[in-house]
């Protein structure tokens, strides 16, 4: 059969990450998938850096956006970050021009999810994100398609890794704030700029992505109720361990009587609750809905490898995809049929 063609926009953590999984693993991705998948088309900011992988066969790039809009490929993954241009230019480059996309990217989804949705629908090219929210955990396929049919009333919990990854070491290696941060960046976890962490933004990123799939309402980040992580000290840590609680940065959405309630702060769970036990890097996602009940995912939520799994899924899905087939609207619905934010009074 034929390749399933991608071009990778970024080549940082992730980026790389997927790069050598991809050839690596080809033979067993060409088995699995029905066809081979093939890295055809590349760029990042630094073109000589050693990534520990062979990428010379690819074209290189400097420009994503012209990647994007001119390279012979089936599949534009962006891996690059942030919530405008060039990220923004790139994907609607790509999906008006029928070219599939897979996106790693929260904040590019959070700000502009609704409209590259409809793009995607008009061209008939697929968006495809399961990495932008925990990580590996498979949290948008089971919005999208695993509860289908159910209605949704909750959906909470530990959603960056940066943050419990900080509150983990602060509390059982006595660290400071700082010191655990700069663990979470050396280790590839934190965003470029990790102020998007510990106040809260990428959980508020994330979470509304959720809350447009759960609830079938247009994305609105700026919604959120938002607090970080960066008040938070080890006496209050102590404290909160002395009356039977640990500390969490959880993201909540839920269905009122007057609207969706939206939030981002850090809460007390109590100790002997499966969250509280959520150490790490590690993320932790619960879904309530009336069909199934309580689901509960807990799994690595970010890092090279744990991004770079979720990406892969989505592109295997791709390729295993036939022409025509009956596909799954992005955000779960179609774009147009989306309800206006109504925030919970
Ligand atoms: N900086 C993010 C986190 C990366 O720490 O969770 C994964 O989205």
């Amino acid at each position: 059969a034929d390749a399933l063609k991608i071009g990778i926009a970024g080549l940082g953590t992730v980026g790389a990450s997927l790069a050598k999984i991809l050839v690596e693993r080809r033979d067993m991705l060409e088995t699995t998938c029905g066809r081979p998948i093939e890295i055809v088309a590349v760029t990042a900011r630094s073109k000589g850096r050693d990534r520990g992988v062979d990428l010379s066969a690819a074209e290189w790039f400097d420009d994503p956006v012209a990647l994007a809009r001119e390279a012979k490929i089936d599949v534009f993954v962006e891996l690059m970050g942030g919530a405008g241009d060039p990220a923004l230019a790139a994907v609607k480059a790509a999906l008006s021009r029928g070219v599939h996309v897979v996106t790693a990217n929260k904040a590019l989804l959070a700000a502009h999810g609704v409209e590259l949705a409809g793009i995607a629908e008009k061209h008939g090219s697929l968006l495809n994100y399961e990495a932008a929210v925990a990580g590996g955990i498979p949290v948008i396929k089971a919005l999208r398609e695993s509860l289908t049919g159910n209605t949704i009333s909750r959906v909470y919990g530990i959603m960056n890794g940066t943050c419990n990854y900080i509150l983990t070491k602060m509390e059982k290696e006595g660290l400071s704030f700082e010191a655990c941060l700069k663990e979470a960046q050396r280790l590839g976890y934190a965003e470029a700029d990790p102020a998007f962490d510990i106040e809260g933004n990428d959980t508020a990123h994330k979470l509304s992505i959720l809350t447009t799939l759960a609830f079938g309402t247009r994305i609105s980040a700026d919604d959120i109720y938002l607090e970080g992580i960066t008040n938070i000290s080890i006496d209050d840590i102590r404290a909160a361990a002395d009356l039977g609680y640990r500390i969490k940065l959880l993201g909540v959405a839920q269905k009122t009587d007057t609207g969706v309630e939206q939030r981002v702060h850090p809460t007390m769970v109590p100790l002997d609750s499966v969250i509280a036990q959520v150490d790490g890097v590690t993320n932790a996602v619960a879904i309530e809905s009336d069909i199934l009940g309580e689901l509960l995912m807990v799994g690595p939520g970010a890092g090279g490898n744990a991004t770079a799994s979720a990406v892969l899924g989505d592109i295997a899905d791709i390729a295993k995809s036939r022409p025509g087939a009956q596909t799954v609207p992005a955000l779960g619905r179609p774009a147009a049929a989306l309800a206006p934010y109504k925030r919970a009074q």
